[in-house]
């Protein structure tokens, strides 16, 4: 058995980390556009501009900034997704290089900037969706079928500028007009889309997620119901213009084990789990779970839900469902314990002693991967697509152009046992896999170059050097024939 022929082999790349030209072909600013550079050891940063006029910078995680502040780009700051790749540029001999790979499929996203460069106009903008048209017939010529992702962190900052973005209900209406664009314009082009990357980040880092500044609890409950509703509409809007498009929603999935038998531990796991459940639980199902409406409840938070509202969830259930997986967390109900974990940035802080972590500190367990594809298998029985997954590492160019990333290989063949054994031994329905970064671009979380996720090494240095020429990894030719086996020869 193992992988099925129409298995949708391929990688990942979202467009504010690959594509650069940032003041190219009419495009807006996006929230990725105003993100500073950080390190391993150093947050990114936002910057804006008082009401006053200075020039301030703020801690990307969790923004508060004072208000009239406009967020911006000003001289003397390092924005990384201003050049990143320049894929905008590339795109041909990149595509041409995923093709020789054996690719069927892409994931990248639309950065909505560049249709709507504030997100408010009324008509798009024609230069960016013609940059779109291009790169989906260069797809088109090797047989390499796109999945477009409509916002991965690139949320115009006109929107926040104007409102605080998501917080507002009236971003609904300026992405579902960005939605019917490019369903009507891509129609034929593109039949695989999601909705939100990751929108259960919307909750941790909000303004990485969806341009929105504020933090308080109301303020995120409402930022996520808009961009449910909003996710729900456009699941509609795709299957109205093409009744052949497959929607599907996306989320980040770190696998949770319990830090000991005790109990408590055990039910901290199903109250960690809600953090990602949740956002399944609505695009997958159709309504709002009770124990968030009851969450929200015992906060205080005046939630309203109205029954149009309702409809709209019930109406715009996802076909597939769509996740990133990088690692596997370990839950404490012990604040102390989860407090006092070093050396692993997993989203709950408490290291497991069992696994071996990557140089940024994130756990490496392909063994969790088979543990969460059963998990949503069994909770939704809806078709998975691992849209995420991969090794960030710090590669060396050698002289004669090699790369021997035979760390990466080793990681990305241990997941792919781990699909396989999910597949063949639970019976689990995986559509696909998309490894993260098939190029080498910018990282999400730190901004840094040098974290690399490629199969073709990108020669762009965070300090501004680097040619960007591009050269095949080891990792090249394996996962090409780990594509033409069909998933059979990982050696
Ligand atoms: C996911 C994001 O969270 O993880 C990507 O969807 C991101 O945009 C990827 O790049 C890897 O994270 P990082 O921080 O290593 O780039």
């Amino acid at each position: 058995m193992g992988f099925s022929k129409n298995f949708l082999w391929g990688g990942a790349l979202s467009a504010n980390q690959c594509e650069g030209a940032v003041n190219v072909g009419g495009k807006g600013l996006s929230s990725s556009d105003v993100t500073t550079r950080g390190s391993r050891t150093k947050m990114r940063t936002i910057t804006y501009k008082t009401k006053e006029g200075n020039i301030e910078e703020v801690m990307s995680y969790r923004v508060k900034v004072p208000e009239g502040a406009q967020f911006g780009c000003f001289e003397g700051y390092d924005y990384p997704s201003h050049e990143a790749i320049d894929f905008y540029h590339h795109y041909k001999e990149d595509i041409a290089l995923l093709g020789e790979m054996g690719f069927k499929t892409l994931r990248t996203s639309i950065n909505w900037t560049r249709i709507y460069p504030t997100g408010m106009e009324e008509t798009p903008n024609e230069e960016g969706l013609k940059f779109y048209d291009n790169l989906f017939d260069e797809c088109a010529k090797y047989g390499i079928k796109p999945l477009v992702t409509l916002s991965h962190y690139e949320t115009p900052i006109g929107l926040t500028n104007a409102w605080g973005s998501w917080v507002d209900e009236r971003n609904i209406e300026c992405f579902t007009r960005y939605v019917k664009t490019v369903a009507e314009r891509y129609k034929g082009k593109v039949e695989y889309w999601l909705t939100f990357n990751e929108l259960n980040i919307s909750q941790m880092v909000p303004f990485m997620e969806g341009g929105v500044y504020a933090s308080d609890p109301k303020s995120l409950a409402y930022s996520a119901k808009h961009q449910l509703i909003a996710s729900a509409k456009a699941v509609q809007i795709l299957h109205e213009i093409d009744p052949n498009n497959k929607v599907g929603n996306m989320i980040a999935y770190g696998y949770n084990y319990a830090n000991t038998p005790n109990p408590v531990d055990g039910l901290k796991v199903i109250m960690a789990n809600r953090e990602s459940y949740f956002f399944f639980d609505v695009q997958a199902r159709g309504y709002y779970p009770n124990y968030k409406l009851i969450e929200y409840k015992n906060d205080g938070i005046d939630f309203i839900l109205t029954e149009e509202e309702k409809e709209i969830l019930k109406n715009g259930t996802v076909d597939f469902l769509s996740f990133s997986y990088y690692q596997s967390n370990v839950i404490s109900a012990d604040p102390n314990i989860a407090h006092d974990a070093k050396g692993n940035m997993s989203f709950h802080g408490v290291k497991n002693p069992y696994l071996p972590v990557s140089e940024w500190g994130w756990s490496i367990d392909p063994t969790g991967l088979r543990c969460a594809l059963n998990a949503l298998w069994d909770k939704y029985q809806k078709p998975l697509f691992l849209v995420e997954n991969g090794l960030g590492a710090e590669d060396i160019l050698n002289e004669d152009k090699t790369v021997h990333d035979s760390y990466r290989i080793e990681y990305l063949r241990e997941h792919i046992k781990a699909m396989k054994q999910a597949i063949e031994e639970d019976g689990v329905d995986l559509m696909g896999y998309t490894p993260w970064g098939c190029l080498d671009l910018v990282s999400a979380s730190t901004g840094e170059m040098h974290k690399r996720y490629g199969f073709i090494y990108v020669d762009c240095q965070d300090d501004g050097t680097g040619d960007g020429s591009r050269y095949k990894k080891d990792s090249f030719n394996w996962y090409k024939k780990v594509i033409a086996s069909i998933g059979e020869d990982l050696d």
